[in-house]
């Protein structure tokens, strides 16, 4: 098997491909200014807001936030591999790809991997083979049409059948694939037996469409109702949700992505046409769920139960998601009749009226306060400050915007009491309130540096030794300026696109992506002018800091001999440079 690519081919295919070919032979393009736009092939929208930028060799949309380089698009455009992405990119240029000696834990990481998947997915076709073909599977079949499922929507999901036998699944795949896999389960002696018996087998895919886990139900009413592959490697519940490939499959527009509990709600959902259902895995609604469906929505509805434990978990559904909710996105709930699940509803109801209720589902704003304020009296100044606690503290989780402030003042409005936040805060970077788009907040000193940094890397050479050290040291810069700072010693011809690419594996892969997105609306000359008075404004910060602490000390316990020639030196500057 093949070895690592090498970082430094990486790096020379980023920087020779050019992105806007790249897209523009899959989606057409508009010139706009110094950028090419169209509408966002990552969710449905009306007005262009994925943009091209030649300069930085990224794609940015405002809408979703996708984000990304050329290997970046082809992974989540095509859903190809890393490595196939790569290996696109090295054909177009007539390169083979190189590979290093089989090392790297990366590598490791692969090699593991892939039997996993190839074990999955030859179960998944065997148990579908049993529905079709095994004696016992007409109870099976029996039971699927009886919920109302077609063959080609069972085709679709690639439903099976676990046949009843301790041991059915086929001698050729290895024991220990399949224990690793969860699909044996070990008994004492060495032995292995079925994880799944006489079940319905629902396939669970990855949005690639591997196989990564199983769902099984049983036909009548033993329990437990359904047993889930345990987590692997590959298999993360707070991670996947059902229903995923199965939607993008579909090749249809997704205005929406609803978001159910259970396999068979997905299922009868599409078998009424309704195709952009998916469930979580019988766990919780996390982050990461709300997160990885905000990348093909800008809407998500949750659908719960009407009952007590669906109204739980939808609470708890909106608080895990919070932290998603940016700019251009938004979160809806929708109750059912007590009773009912969607394919109950679906299938007695038709898919109109599920669509009609759909419509009317409610906004997270709503949903919010008035569950917050259930129990309370807002009458009285307890019952407004509990809902004041309770609501800011969850408000604070929202990223930075028009909605934050709209909650905030809805606070207030309700409450009599606290503050919408101000733009501005006290930074002097002069255009940047004028001329960015207001609703956002301005970045602090040390991340326009770094905007600017990581979109102009040649740019490192106007910053002196001492600078760099300061803002190495600064508090919030992190790790991310050490390796971001010895990235640009090493290669000091690396442009953006490769900076993230460099950054890909790294826990600092978030914050560069948002660092180069950061729309910069000046020109060059003016953003270099700009980059300095950054700096200059950083440096007299620290400044300030330093003297601040200093002056502390010495009226708490008075400072030592360097201390206060630092002190005097402090003072100097301070008459000096400002
Ligand atoms: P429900 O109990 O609501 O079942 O579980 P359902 O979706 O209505 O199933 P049907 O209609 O009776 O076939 C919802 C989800 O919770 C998880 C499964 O993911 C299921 O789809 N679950 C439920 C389990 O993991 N184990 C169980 O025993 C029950
Ligand atoms: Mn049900």
């Amino acid at each position: 098997m093949a070895g690592r690519i090498p970082r430094e081919f990486i790096d020379d295919l980023i920087a020779r491909v050019d992105l806007v070919d790249l897209i523009e032979a899959r989606i057409p393009l508009k010139k706009a200014g110094s950028n090419y736009q169209a509408r966002c092939p990552f969710h449905s929208e009306k007005t262009p807001s994925f943009n091209v930028n030649r300069d930085k060799q990224l794609y940015h949309c405002f809408g979703c936030g996708a984000h990304g380089n050329a290997i970046g698009f082809l992974m989540d455009y095509e859903r190809q591999s890393f490595v196939e992405a790569v290996e696109t990119l090295a054909d177009s240029l007539g390169l083979d790809v190189p590979r290093e000696a089989e090392t790297g834990e990366r590598r490791e990481r692969e090699t593991e991997a892939r039997p996993l998947y190839e074990v999955q997915e030859q179960a998944a076709e065997f148990y579908a083979r049993q529905l079709r073909e095994h004696p016992e599977a007409a109870r099976a079949r029996e039971y699927l049409k009886r919920r109302g499922l077609s063959g080609e929507i069972a085709k679709r999901f690639q439903l099976g059948f676990a046949p009843p036998g301790w041991r059915s699944l086929p001698d050729t795949l290895s024991a220990e694939n399949l224990l690793a896999a969860g699909l044996f389960i070990s008994k004492e002696g060495g032995q292995y037996y079925d994880r799944f018996r006489d079940r319905i087998m629902f396939p669970i895919r990855d949005r690639r469409g591997r196989v990564i886990g199983f769902g099984g139900r049983v036909l009548g009413e033993e329990t437990p109702k359904y047993l889930n592959s345990p987590e692997t490697p590959l298999f993360k519940k707070h991670k996947e949700v059902y229903g995923l490939f199965e939607l993008l499959e579909s090749r249809q527009k997704i205005e929406r992505i609803l978001v159910v509990e259970g396999y068979m709600d997905v299922i009868a959902l599409a078998q009424h046409d309704i195709h952009y259902a998916v469930a979580t895995l019988g766990t919780a609604t996390s982050a990461d769920h709300a997160t990885l469906l905000f990348r093909y929505a800008r809407e998500l509805v949750f659908c719960f139960d009407g009952d007590k434990a669906g109204r739980n978990a939808a609470w708890k559904a909106l608080e895990a998601s919070l932290p998603a909710l940016r700019e251009g996105r938004s979160i809806r709930f929708l109750m059912l009749p007590e009773g009912h699940d969607p394919d109950s509803l679906v299938r007695e109801q038709g898919r109109e009226d599920f669509e009609q209720r759909l419509a009317k589902a409610q906004p997270l704003s709503d949903y919010f306060f008035q569950h917050l304020s259930e129990d309370l009296d807002l009458g009285s100044i307890e019952g407004r400050a509990s809902l004041y606690q309770a609501a800011k503290q969850l408000i604070d989780k929202l990223p930075q915007g028009v909605f934050r402030e709209m909650m905030q003042s809805r606070l207030k409005e309700l409450t009599g009491y606290g503050k919408v936040e101000a733009q501005a805060s006290s930074a002097r970077l002069k255009p940047w309130v004028q001329k960015s788009d207001s609703s956002r907040a301005r970045p602090s000193t040390l991340r326009v540096i770094l905007a600017l940094l990581i979109q102009n890397p040649n740019w490192f050479e106007l910053i002196d030794l001492e600078t760099r050290s300061a803002l190495r040291r600064a508090e919030k810069a992190g790790i991310l300026v050490t390796k971001l700072f010895e990235l640009l010693d090493e290669k000091p011809d690396i442009r953006c696109a490769g900076i993230e690419e460099r950054f890909r594996e790294e826990a600092e892969d978030a914050q560069v992506k948002k660092l180069s997105a950061m729309e910069i609306p000046l020109s060059g000359e003016e953003a270099r002018a700009e980059f300095r008075d950054a700096l200059a404004q950083f440096c007299k910060q620290q400044r300030e800091k330093r003297l601040e602490a200093l002056l502390a000390k010495q009226a708490r316990e008075g400072l030592g001999e360097e201390e206060r020639i630092e002190l005097k030196h402090l003072f100097k500057q301070q008459v000096t440079k400002s």
